[in-house]
This record gives C-alpha cells, structure tokens and sequence, in this order.
C-alpha cells in the first residue's frame, strides 16, 4: 500500500472535519479515514441536542465573549483559557461554514439558524436540527469527504501505533472483514476516536463502540493522558438503558420532579433550575434518590423528566426522537406520562494531551475530539460544547497535520512489527487450562466504576475502585476468544475493546483517588470543598515501563480570575 500522509483513526464528527481541512489544505495528500464502524455510525450521531455558538439569533445581546465566560465558569475554571478563546471564537464560523455545506439546521420564524437555551449558558446558543444534530452533521461531513478523495476504510480496528524513536511511522490495524491484520505507514497520525465512558458499561449513555481505543493505544506509546479523573454524568439517561435524553428537553422547558411532586431543582440551583451545568444537576438528582425522594421500581431507583406540559406538536416537532426512545425502551408516552431516568456516565473530559493545535508530545501524532484534551471543558463540559470541540478541533488537528505532514519522512512499518501485533491475538485465541470470559469481567468493570468512581467519591470507595480494577486486570490476562473465524470476530474485537477500557480505567480510579478535592464533575465526600491552592492544576498519567507516572501541568489563565461557582 502507498504511504500516507495522514491517517486518521476514527470517523466520527471530528475525524471526518479533519479529513475534509487536510483535503481543504493540501488537495495533493493521501489521506485514510479509518473507522471500526461505518462513519455515519459513529457515536457523533447520538449527539441529540446541539452545538453551542454566539450567532444572537435568539438572544440578540449574546456574544462569543459571554459564551467563552460560561465555558470556562462551566468547567470550573480548569479550562485553559487561550483553548476556551479558540473554541467560542471559532463557533459562529463552524456552524455558518456548515450550513454552506448542507447541514439542515432547524429555522426560526424569520429564517435563521434556531437556537435553544441549554444547561449553564448565560443565554440560549445551542443550534439544533430537532434532537438528531449529530447525526445530521454526520451526514453532511461524509458526504463532503467522500466527494473530495479520503479513501475509507471502514471496519477496521485500530491496534497499535508504530513508534521509532521519539516518533509515530503510522499506525497498525485489523480489517475485521478478514481478520486480517494490517500496516498503514503514515507520515502524521490523529487520533479522534470519540470518548470511553461505555467502561460504566450500562450506567452510560455512550455507544458500545467508545471503549476508548484511541486513547489506550497512545497511552500505551508513551502520550501523556490528562485529567483522567473528570468523567461527566448526564443528568437524564433513561432508567433502564442509560441512554440519553438530551438536555434539549429540558431547554424546551422538560421539569425534573421528585416523588413528592417538587420541581426539587430550586433547592440547588435557585436560578437556573433544570438548566444548571450538568455536574450539579446530576449531584442534585442523586442527592434526592439518595435522601428518598426517588421513585423506586425493578430496574432501580430513578426521577421524572415531565415534559408533559410542552404539548404533543412540540414534542413531535423538536423532540421526536426522544418520544420514540421513551416509548421504545421505558414503554412510555412523553405526551402522556414523564419519562423516568438517572444520570448516565456521558463523556470523558481527560484524554490525549494536546496543545492548541491538535499535536501530542509524540511528532506525527495528533488527536482531535473527545479522545483529546486541549482543555477547553476541564472539570465540567457544557452541553453543546462537545459538538462544538469536534467541530474545531477536529478542523484545526487536520489544518495541522496537512501542513506538517511535509517535514516528515514518509512512514513504514516492518514485518516483524505486524508479526508481533497478530502473536498477541494469536495467544488469545488458543483456550487453554482456566480462563475467563469477556462478558462477565466487562460487567464486573461497568459495576465497580459506577459503585466507586461514579458521582460521588471517598477515599475508601477509591481504594476498592482500584482494587477492582486491578483484579480485573490480572483476571483479563486469562481471557480468551471462543470464535475462533477471521470473518468479523467481534468475540476478538471486544476483548481488545476491553483491554483499552481496562487500562483506561486504571487512570480514572487513579487519577480520582489522587485529587483531594471536589472541582466540576469530580465531587469527593472527604474533600468536599474546591482547593486551588493544592489543586488548580491538569494532572498527567504517563506509561513508562508499563507502570503509570503520575505529572501535572498548570492550567493557562487568561481575562478571568478564579471565582466561587454559584447558579
Ligand atoms: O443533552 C444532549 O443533547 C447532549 C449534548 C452534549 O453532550 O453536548
């Protein structure tokens, strides 16, 4: 196969904006798109409620400056300021840049780009297409790949990177169609492989496929992860499934009422109620389960989205998907009944430490999307600040990658390398004396992850967190596959899956344990107050000789000043 230039591994929205700008950049590139699913299955098409962005279309006083306080007061101001000033910055041109291309956003009455308000913004900023805007800038973005020349190569499973010195000469990967395994030597390589919060396994709104593949490869190269620790719970996952409600709900006006009929929100956020950052309404929604004013059936203890009182035609016009996931997975009505739900691991704010531009310390090798972190979202993201992230950092990381591509020699990888890249399935696929099986030990993972690293964390909760985790590892090395054909072994697929995840989260638990505060989404009963004397800072895991080396770096400050966060 011909080198490439950039190969990117992932094809959901961040992956496909890289691959369009590096096309946009350098029309001359060899560029590979390589996707374990087809692109426009990638999770960016569960992305249901919106991408934020100052346009003041409907509030006319809104500003890109507004947008940029919100984000950094969101994240508990441990978002680097010069990254937050990029991504607001950039915002009102993404969504504009998309529209040109055909992305069908929902219209106001005087024709512009709609916009609702959504949890933690000053002013309603979130651009929608109904709840499906993911899906729809999926759309768009494959289309304009594939019409500009990225070669795809879907189902492909992504392996290792291949590391010669201080760099990456490209990446080595699995055609599940053949089981075959295969080298795609690259001059630049970039990470977008979207988040792993699926590790809460039920407990999460996240596809099955974000087992964090592309951060457990560059972990394993020696790239830094950072602030691993900050794992986001959405405040409504459905009951049963943990699968998302959007926040668009409740910026139509959806209540979240307890058992005894309050609208319990104004207990914690007098203000802004429903429509307080994700990391306190979802404190706040526990904290009533916890204190008994849940509702309590079979499959667990859980609250009431009403939504009820917004009318049948709104519902069917800007939420109809979550009218169809209510009655396809809870078995209710939103226009009849409140949908019952609990918060559900959502997104990974730590990930692959990048700068500004995408780049990671490794040269060649960048990352984009929530598999990164620039950090624009620190300890808590904004809804609709993720889309937003693909969109901008997935456009600048292949603007990167594209003028950088150059200097580098053109990539190869050995034989021996892939040899020793096909052994390690090899041994797995051999049952032999005792083993385990896949299922029960990803199980095991989901249910210690939601028990003790979940919303609420203490010391001792960690500790266990860790032991299990731990266990889990020594336990996996026994795993083996029992399908033993080259034909879309996804036995094999998600056993590797599972080794990511286990490694992964090792750093989270860690990480968790580590930080003796509570900042964003991180809340520690035994360290309950924000301390920044101690803690203002990003925190690194670094995987030197198999062990993970702990490291920090400071959080860039810019025109706002630390401040007590208060909705
Ligand atoms: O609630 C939602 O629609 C999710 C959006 C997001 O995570 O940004």
């Amino acid at each position: 196969m011909k080198p490439f230039d950039i190969v990117i591994v992932g094809g959901g929205g961040a992956g496909l904006y890289a691959a369009m700008e590096a096309m946009k950049t350098n029309p001359a590139l060899n560029i590979a798109v390589l996707s374990k699913v087809y692109p426009n299955r990638s999770h960016t098409s569960a992305a249901q409620g919106g991408a934020n962005a100052a346009l003041a279309n409907k509030a006319k006083d809104d500003s890109v400056e507004m947008h940029i306080f919100d984000t950094i007061k969101g994240s508990d101001y441990l978002a680097d300021q010069d990254a937050v000033d990029v991504l607001c910055s950039e915002a009102p041109k993404i969504i504009r840049e998309l529209e040109n291309i055909g992305t069908p956003w929902s219209r106001m009455e005087d024709n512009t780009i709609a916009q609702r308000p959504f949890g933690g913004a000053g002013r309603p900023r979130c651009c929608y297409c109904a709840d499906k805007t993911g899906h729809t800038i999926l759309q768009t973005l494959y289309e304009q790949c594939l019409k500009t020349g990225v070669l795809f190569f879907n189902e492909y499973f992504a392996l290792n990177l291949s590391v010669h010195g201080s760099r990456s000469r490209g990446l080595i990967a699995m055609n599940m169609k053949t089981g075959k395994v295969e080298a795609f030597p690259a001059k630049t390589v970039i990470f977008a492989t979207g988040g792993y919060a699926k590790m809460y396994w039920n407990r999460s709104s996240n596809a099955a496929g974000n087992t964090g593949d592309g951060q457990a490869i560059a972990y394993r190269a020696g790239i830094p992860m950072k602030d691993m620790e900050f794992v986001q719970f959405h405040p409504t996952g459905l009951r049963k499934s943990g699968l998302l409600v959007t926040e668009g709900a409740r910026g139509e006006g959806g209540y979240l009422i307890n058992k005894d009929g309050e609208r319990f929100m104004a207990r914690y956020a007098k203000e802004k109620m429903e429509l307080g950052p994700r990391d306190l309404v979802s404190r706040s929604i526990e904290t009533e389960i916890l204190e008994g004013r849940g509702f309590d059936s079979p499959a667990g203890k859980y609250i009431h989205l009403d939504l009820r009182h917004l009318g049948a035609d709104l519902i069917k016009s800007r939420l109809p998907q979550i009218r169809e996931m209510s009655l396809n997975f809870e078995g209710v009505d939103p226009i009849e009944e409140p949908i019952p739900i609990r918060p559900t691991a959502h997104y990974s704010m730590g990930g692959i430490d990048t700068d500004n531009f995408g780049r990671t310390v490794m040269e060649g090798v960048y990352a984009a999307g929530e598999c990164a972190c620039v950090s624009v979202h620190g300890a808590n993201r904004l809804g609709g600040n993720s889309l937003l992230d693909i969109l901008v950092f997935g456009r600048i990381a292949g603007h990167t990658a594209a003028e950088e591509a150059g200097k580098f020699e053109p990539g190869s990888i050995s034989e021996e390398e892939l040899r020793e890249s096909v052994e390690e399935i090899r041994t797995r696929m051999q049952p032999s004396g005792h083993y385990e099986r896949y299922g029960a030990l990803r199980e095991e993972l989901g249910q210690t992850l939601a028990l003790n690293v979940g919303i609420f964390r203490e010391s001792s909760l960690l500790h266990k967190g860790i032991q299990d985790i731990a266990e889990l590892k020594e336990r996996f090395k026994k795993v083996r596959v029992f399908d033993s054909s080259d034909v879309f072994n996804t036995n094999l697929q998600q056993v590797l899956e599972l080794k990511n995840m286990l490694d992964l989260a090792e750093t989270v638990a860690v990480g968790a344990l580590a930080r003796e505060e509570s900042r964003g989404s991180h809340t520690r009963i035994d360290f309950p107050v924000r301390d920044d004397e101690k803690w203002h800072k990003h925190t690194l895991a670094t995987l030197v000789d198999g062990k993970a080396i702990p490291g920090e770096k400071p959080v860039t400050m810019g025109r706002y000043e630390l401040q007590e966060r208060t909705y």
